[in-house]
């Protein structure tokens, strides 16, 4: 049965990326309609253009004279997790490196300990105000890894614990490998292969697996492996590379075929080019750069260069305590020189392309009816505003959160 049809109207301006993934300049070309209207149908867009052009429908909301963006989607979050790092930023802040504090087992692997104690419900507690605060930045739909269970159990319980988050939010699950213990790697690498990839494709908790493939983390040819057993299993795979060292990973993600390649604040022409000429997508993380003050990932030269470019938080406890899907796509335009058009186009379409979904993103007949209504009538305040919401409200399948 179908529903009652939605009109929203006065709205002054619509905007919006073409649908499906954007490469390169295509990345600055939306689509602003002024004086819209924008027609929802069982939660999917049926119609889009000028108000004085829109069906008549006995049902119309009028917005408010302000602008409609689509829902951010925010690819790339590591929103569960327990304990805090706390003492690590006084540490970081008084200049001992985030590298040097996971080699003496403190960082991420201070993180395993803490997270790999908790049970599901107490994770799920600890994660369900961070995705609200995500959400009301204006993420409709956040990726969520796994990563800080010690042992495949606790990763396991990182995964249920985004299952059940799944119930509120539109989460999309990621197993990440994240780094191996101290004695016997191989062995880890192995059973990951073996045991933890197809358990967590069989029951279904992850659509993606990730590795952390840097000198601090796993080695190239560890990460083939994981990525391969992935693939093997029928899940996509992406990667976090180029974060501190050039090491390789993104070179193997690109002839994998992996959805995306994240960091990439090491990233140096032979990396730009291998991103350009494949179809993975390049995610900036610049919440990693503001609060580990590393370089900025080349986001203008990925762009000139032909990529498809995706932004995200990152949020985590030690590299980008970001609880903001928003205030990425700002800092993109800060601290990566993307143009507020090119951030739009990073933190929507292309942010859904980097995790595997085509069905969101733009708002265009048959997209889901995920939109933000600014504060503003013009949309340029979504990349401007730092440290307030310019969303005034958050729909996901044409209604309000
Ligand atoms: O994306 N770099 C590796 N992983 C995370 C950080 C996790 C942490 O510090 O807890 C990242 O930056
Ligand atoms: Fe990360």
């Amino acid at each position: 049965m179908t529903g009652t049809a939605t009109l929203f109207t006065n709205i002054s301006q619509l905007v919006t990326p073409g649908v499906g993934v954007q490469r390169g300049a295509a990345m600055r070309d939306l689509t602003v309609i002024p004086d819209a209207a924008l027609l929802v149908q069982d939660g999917v867009i049926q119609w889009v253009g000028a108000r004085a052009d829109a069906p008549a429908t006995p049902d119309e909301r009028d917005l408010g004279g302000v602008a409609v963006v689509p829902g951010l989607i925010d690819p790339h979050t590591h929103a569960v997790w327990a304990g805090d790092r706390l003492a690590d930023f006084e540490a970081r802040v008084q200049g001992v490196p985030y590298e040097e504090i996971l080699a003496r087992g403190g960082g991420i692997r201070s993180s395993m300990r803490a997270t790999g104690a908790a049970s599901v419900e107490e994770l799920v507690t600890l994660a369900r105000p961070r995705l609200t605060a995500l959400q009301a930045s204006g993420a409709t739909t956040t990726e969520v890894k796994s990563g800080y269970g010690l042992d495949f159990g606790a990763e396991k319980r990182m995964l249920q614990a985004i299952r059940v988050l799944q119930a509120e939010f539109a989460l999309v699950p990621t197993l990440l490998i994240h780094v191996p213990p101290t004695d016997d790697r191989a062995g880890y690498v192995q059973a990951v292969c073996r045991d933890l990839i197809p358990e967590v494709a069989r029951e279904g908790l992850a659509t993606a697996v990730d590795v952390f493939c840097e000198r601090e983390a796993f080695t190239v040819d560890e990460t083939r492996a994981v990525l391969e057993a992935a693939r093997a299993h029928g899940l996509r795979t992406k990667l976090h590379a180029d974060q501190f060292h050039a090491i390789g990973g993104t070179e193997l993600a690109c002839d994998l075929g992996a959805l995306s390649v994240d960091h990439l604040e090491a990233s140096g022409d032979a990396q730009i080019a291998a991103l350009a000429a494949s179809d993975t997508v390049a995610t900036i993380l610049p919440g990693v750069t503001l609060h580990l003050g590393l370089n900025a990932a080349p986001g203008r030269s990925l762009i000139d260069a032909g990529a498809a470019v995706a932004v995200g938080t990152d949020l985590n406890p030690g590299s980008s305590p970001v609880f903001s899907t928003q205030l990425a796509l700002a800092l993109a335009v800060r601290l990566c020189h993307l143009t507020p058009a090119e951030a739009l186009t990073a933190a929507t379409v292309n942010a859904a392309a980097a995790v595997g979904l085509r069905d969101r993103g733009a708002l265009a007949p048959g997209q889901r009816a995920d939109f933000l209504t600014l504060h503003s009538a013009d949309w340029r305040d979504l990349a401007y505003t730092l440290g307030a919401h310019p969303a005034r409200a958050v729909y996901t399948g044409g209604h309000a959160r």
